[in-house]
Order: C-alpha cells, then sequence, then structure tokens
C-alpha cells in the first residue's frame, strides 16, 4: 500500500526530480532549491567520496532514481553498478543518461522493489540515498541490506523534529505520498539492530548521512 503511493508519486515526478539534478527549471524555482536542498549537493559529494576508490568493485544503487550517481561512479571503473528502482519512469531517465555517457559501461538497471527482489551474489557497496524517506519499515530494508553488502553501506535519512520536515510532510500529503523521518539514535539502533558496525553518522541540512560495515 506505502509502496503503491510511493511509485505513483514518482511516476508522476520522475522528470520534476530529475530537474533537482540538472537546473532544468525556472530561475525562481532553482534559487529555492539553492536555499532549500543544498544538502542534496553535499550528500552527493560525501557520497562520491565515501565510496572512495570503486575500482573493480561492485556497487548496487537502491532507489538509484534518474541515475545520477552511477553516471559518476561509472567513470571510475568499477566492475558493475547496479541500479534498482520500482519506478519505471525514473529508469527510462537512468537509461538515457547512462547509455549516452559510455559505449561499454559497467552499469545495469533493474526495475522491482529491492526487499522482493534476490541476488546471486552480495555487492562490495550498497547506496541507498533519498530512499529511507519513503521506507515504512526501514529495519526489515537495513536487514536485506546487511545480507547484500560485503563492505559498506552508505545512506542516507531525513531528520525528524525540524521545521522543514513538518512542511514537507503536509507538502508530501497533498500527492498522497508517504514520508518517513528520523533521529540519529534511531538511526544508529537500527543500522546496529540490522547487523552493521563502525558506523558513522553525520547530520547536515535536512539529513543524516550514514555509513556502516557489516558485522562480520
Ligand atoms: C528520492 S528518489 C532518490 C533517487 C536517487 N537515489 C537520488 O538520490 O538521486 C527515491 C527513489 O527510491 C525509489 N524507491 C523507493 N522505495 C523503493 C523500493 N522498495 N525498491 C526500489 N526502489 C524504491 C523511488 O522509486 C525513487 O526513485
Amino acid at each position: 500500500m506505502t509502496e503503491d503511493l510511493v511509485q505513483k508519486h514518482f511516476h508522476k515526478k520522475a522528470d520534476d526530480f530529475d530537474s533537482i539534478y540538472t537546473g532544468q527549471k525556472s530561475g525562481i524555482a532553482r534559487l529555492l532549491d539553492k536555499w532549500f536542498r543544498w544538502d542534496m549537493e553535499k550528500r552527493f559529494q560525501r557520497t562520491i567520496e565515501e565510496c572512495g576508490d570503486v575500482s573493480g568493485k561492485t556497487i548496487i544503487d537502491v532507489g538509484c532514481g534518474s541515475g545520477r550517481f552511477m553516471e559518476v561512479l561509472q567513470g571510475k571503473n568499477p566492475s558493475l553498478i547496479l541500479g534498482l528502482d520500482f519506478v519505471p519512469n525514473m529508469l527510462i531517465i537512468a537509461r538515457k543518461i547512462l547509455s549516452e555517457q559510455m559505449a561499454d559501461n559497467p552499469c545495469e538497471l533493474a526495475t522491482g522493489d529491492f526487499n522482493r527482489m534476490e541476488f546471486r551474489k552480495p555487492f562490495d557497496i550498497t547506496l541507498a540515498i533519498g530512499l529511507f524517506d519513503y521506507i515504512a519499515e526501514p529495519l526489515q530494508m537495513l536487514k536485506k541490506m546487511r545480507h547484500v553488502t560485503r563492505e559498506k553501506l552508505i545512506a542516507t535519512f531525513p531528520r525528524a523534529g525540524t521545521l522543514r520536515s513538518a512542511i514537507r510532510k503536509v507538502r508530501l500529503s497533498l500527492y498522497k505520498c508517504p514520508v518517513y523521518f528520523f533521529k540519529p539514535e534511531q538511526v544508529r539502533s537500527m543500522m546496529e539492530e540490522a547487523g552493521f558496525t563502525d558506523i558513522q553518522l553525520e547530520a547536515f541540512g535536512q539529513l543524516i548521512f550514514a555509513t556502516g560495515k557489516p558485522f562480520l
């Protein structure tokens, strides 16, 4: 039920979402993004930084959306980047971006709900950026991520208790899209319970940027 609403939302909003990256919107909208969504740019930079040297590595980007992280990572010589999203319209954009970039690229795209998919092998790095905002059962998803991650999880969680989170909740409720918010201690305890260790949390803007290694 929750998943259906999220899927419907991003089905309609795929191009709008990607325009946050491309800046293809009105001048006022661009200015608002600069003021209120600067943390998206920082989370992008931090994610790429945290991935480190991905040469020869395998990466799964859960909820890859329009593929903007894959676009950058594909040039760093990974052996595979699997982008997974349950909204086909997002993957249409991703496919266009990725195939425009390189002939022999390491990217694969798959449509589906991460919670319902089986993977033959684990991945070195799991990305979950801007995903937990829409996940009703985050612990269950983190457990599955632990299962498929060999080296590192890099994830973001929207912060609870800010004025912007309240405004966002109202705004998304107008589109009938559920959204969830988290406190740092909640993120830490969920990650621990899911089997991650060496957990690092960093709060900036409206989000919590989290990394963790699977507990062996
Ligand atoms: C806000 S977008 C973030 C996209 C991308 N990670 C980024 O930061 O640019 C969240 C994406 O997660 C996808 N998503 C949400 N729940 C999912 C699930 N259970 N399985 C696969 N994709 C999911 C949505 O379709 C949407 O494209």
